[in-house]
């Protein structure tokens, strides 16, 4: 497999794994996710980043988009998901492809939960697997040829 760069961009109130409400996100932390990515993944080259801000993820995604390196995107937009027309207008303005990621299965929680202004603009959206989510993610971009 050809050596690419993905990145996996995390939002608010990740940060918080491994402690955050561990009966729905479960025990392992962001670090275990991204390691667990890298160990699955050897001859892909990850960019991880997470924020507890809007404007941090979108300012990630042009300066992927401008640094031309990145050919795709996993996102766990948390709560702005639901939300954030500004994410969702930035997800827009990029040609990376995008996948939005859910470690819970947002169908099956709060109503609130069920909209998410992102996913028209994702390649797609995978939700419910825990930390498998982020695999399966990057399967899908892998299969895409990116
Ligand atoms: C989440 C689901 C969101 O509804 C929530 O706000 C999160 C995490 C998930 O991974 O299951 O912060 O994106």
């Amino acid at each position: 497999m050809a050596e690419c760069s993905l990145a996996v961009l995390n939002g608010p109130n990740l940060s918080r794994l491994g402690r955050r409400e561990p009966g729905i996100y479960g025990k392992r932390t962001l670090e275990d996710i991204s390691r667990g990515l890298m160990a699955r993944f050897p001859d892909v080259r990850f960019n991880f980043f997470q924020t507890e801000y809007e404007g941090g993820l979108i300012e990630k995604l042009f300066d992927y988009e401008d640094g031309g390196s990145c050919s795709g995107v996993v996102l766990n937009a948390g709560a702005l998901t639901h939300y954030s027309l500004a994410l969702r207008d930035a997800i827009a303005a990029v040609s990376i492809p995008v996948v939005e990621v859910h470690l819970s299965n947002v169908h099956a929680r709060e109503p609130f939960r069920r909209e998410s202004v992102l996913a028209p603009v994702c390649l797609g959206v995978i939700s419910g697997f825990g930390e498998d989510s982020y695999r399966l993610a990057v399967e899908a971009l892998l299969k895409k040829g990116v």
